[in-house]
């Protein structure tokens, strides 16, 4: 049975994360494996808090890195639920680098990921609905549904 409902902002992450330099190439920016196993990473608390639940990954959309990262800076990852199917749910990561003596902010990468909710055994389990309140989240879910039905149509072409 699927559960009650559970607002945008109960399950809403931000993470901070001070790059260090065993994360950067020989130039001192960041991997772009990093910032996606912290996307992978800020993206799968959201659909815990949301589902209360263990989730697994089940698809990221293309990322591209829009600026990088250097040693020294922060990179910040803001993940939101956008959308609930049924046992699935897409999140949305926004990166920020943020040099920490300045304090300037630079979005440097976005993401959507679809994560499942389990049961105890393991097998795909309903997730609460999600409830978006504001318009803006109205709209981020009706973007989601779209891309949603998008990646479906994909698979599906890829099986034939
Ligand atoms: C994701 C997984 C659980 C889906 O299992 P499945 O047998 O296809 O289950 P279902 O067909 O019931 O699909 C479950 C949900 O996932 C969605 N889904 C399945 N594959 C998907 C994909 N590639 N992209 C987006 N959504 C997907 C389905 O649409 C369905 O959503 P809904 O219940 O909200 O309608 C399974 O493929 C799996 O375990 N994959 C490996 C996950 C993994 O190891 N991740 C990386 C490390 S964590």
């Amino acid at each position: 049975m699927k559960k009650k409902g559970k607002p945008v902002k109960k399950s809403q992450v931000e993470v901070n994360h001070l790059i260090l330099p065993h994360e950067t190439t020989p130039r001192g920016y960041v991997l772009g494996g990093i910032v996606m196993q912290m996307v992978d990473m800020a993206g799968a608390i959201a659909a815990h808090r949301h589902s209360r639940r263990m989730v697994v990954t089940a698809s990221m959309d293309r990322i591209d890195f829009l600026h990088p990262i250097k040693v020294g800076h922060l990179m910040i990852l803001k993940a939101s639920v956008n959308y609930v199917s049924r046992t699935s749910m897409e999140i949305g990561v926004k990166v920020f680098s943020e040099n920490i003596l300045t304090g300037r902010q630079q979005h440097t990468a976005s993401a959507y990921l679809t994560f499942v909710a389990l049961d105890d055994n393991g097998m795909p389990t309903p997730a609460p609905k999600l409830i978006s309140k504001t318009r803006e989240e109205r709209r981020r879910s009706r973007k989601a549904q779209m891309r949603r039905r998008a990646r479906l149509r994909e698979i599906k072409a890829k099986r034939r």
